[in-house]
């Protein structure tokens, strides 16, 4: 069977010399982002403040090929530095004292929590819904958190510990019975999980391009659902969230009727350009046939895995899991620094174990020689 993925291997230079197996974290670098960065300085260097005049509406593009991505709407996504600003934008627009509560699980990524338990100083009541192995949340437990003293349900998606993916639509349905928010953090799922915010009929959502997009750190972004854009006004927020930014005037802010409201201070250009050819390739491939090989390299992984009696700390079945496998064994640890020594690029994460990823650039035979490296290690060779 032809593999037609193939073809965009050569569009990253560091397939050549690495196993890459680590797109969950930082995906590989493309080609082309060399050159959009030259581009960056060279507007910079050659047009002085004139550069402006193509730098700002890079953020629009950004956004654009992002939410292409997402299935978002036109004009609903706005550029950020990362996703703990964002969750804190978000966290700014909240008012705790008609509804206090803030369902998430003990899975979530740290820095996310981090933002909403500082929320307590301000009247949040912080809900943290516990998981028994670790892998995955009860959605019936989340569900029976969430209540009519619920204002918003900061989840992820695919969980970053184990890349066990959430029943959103259910927990949406929930929080719309109760009339709470959902703001989804879909860092994990984007670009290699297909999906819709308008579908999932999230109220918000957010992910940066380090991982799954291939691009370089400072591009996050942030959808709001079209009907919400002008309901919150936040109070984390800057000149560019204000109608007239150029306008200058004060002391009060007068928020953009865009989802421009959302952004903050001067944006950061560079990472948007870093960001732009990742975004571009994985918009042209379609993440539908990133996810049907992903399938299938991850289930040749897991086999892998059974075959050698590791602790398999990801899910099985196909419509739970995202596009890492997370494995371990005594030494784990150990055992990745050691991959990484030799070029097969993993981490290692504590309640993980290593975390491997194949991505659409990935063929069959590297997610064998992957395997095999850990075997070698593994028997002092
Ligand atoms: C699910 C998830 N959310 C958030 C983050 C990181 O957030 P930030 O952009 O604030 O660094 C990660 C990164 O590792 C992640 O996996």
């Amino acid at each position: 069977m032809t593999d037609e993925l193939l073809r965009w291997r050569e569009e990253f230079p560091s397939l050549k010399d690495t196993v890459y197996m680590v797109s969950h974290s930082l995906g590989a670098m493309p080609r082309k982002t060399r050159e959009h960065m030259a581009e960056f300085t060279d507007l910079w260097v050659e047009k002085g403040i004139v550069a402006w005049e193509q730098w700002l509406p890079e953020v629009d593009l950004a956004a654009a090929r992002i939410g292409k991505i997402l299935g978002a709407p036109a004009g609903t996504v706005i550029m950020n530095t990362n996703v703990s600003t964002i969750q804190a934008v978000i966290a700014s627009c909240l008012d705790y004292r008609a509804r206090p509560k803030v369902v998430y699980s003990e899975l979530n990524f740290p820095s996310v929590s981090y933002v909403w338990k500082a929320e307590e100083r301000r009247g949040a009541e912080v809900c943290v819904v516990p998981s028994d192995d670790g892998i995955e949340v009860d959605t019936g437990r989340m569900i029976e958190a969430i209540d009519e003293r619920t204002l918003i349900v900061p989840i992820s998606h695919v969980l970053f510990r184990s890349s066990a993916q959430k029943d959103v639509k259910a927990i949406v349905a929930r929080a719309k019975e109760v009339g709470a928010l959902v703001l989804l953090d879909c860092y994990q799922s984007t670009g290699t999980v297909p999906f819709s915010v308008e579908e999932l009929g999230v109220d918000f959502a957010c992910g940066g391009s380090v991982k799954w997009l291939c691009g370089g750190p400072g591009a996050a972004y942030l959808y709001v659902r079209p009907d919400r854009i002008s309901e919150f006004a936040p109070r984390l927020t800057g000149w560019f969230g204000h109608r007239s930014p150029f306008a200058f005037t004060m002391p009060e802010q007068e928020y953009s009727p865009s989802v421009w409201r959302y952004a903050g201070g001067t944006p950061a250009i560079a990472a948007l350009y870093q960001a732009r050819a990742g975004a571009e390739m994985i918009g042209e491939i379609g993440v539908e046939k990133i996810r049907a090989k992903s399938l299938r390299q991850t289930a040749r992984v897991l086999a892998r895995c059974d075959g050698a009696g590791y602790l398999v700390n990801s899910p099985r079945a196909e419509a739970r899991r995202g596009g890492t496998v997370c494995f371990d064994f005594e030494g784990a640890d150990k055992v990745a620094k050691e991959l990484n020594r030799r070029r097969f690029l993993c981490d290692h994460r504590p309640f993980s174990g290593i975390r491997m990823s194949p991505h659409f650039y990935s063929t069959d035979e590297e997610c064998d020689l992957f395997m095999d490296e850990v075997e070698r290690i593994r028997a002092g060779k």
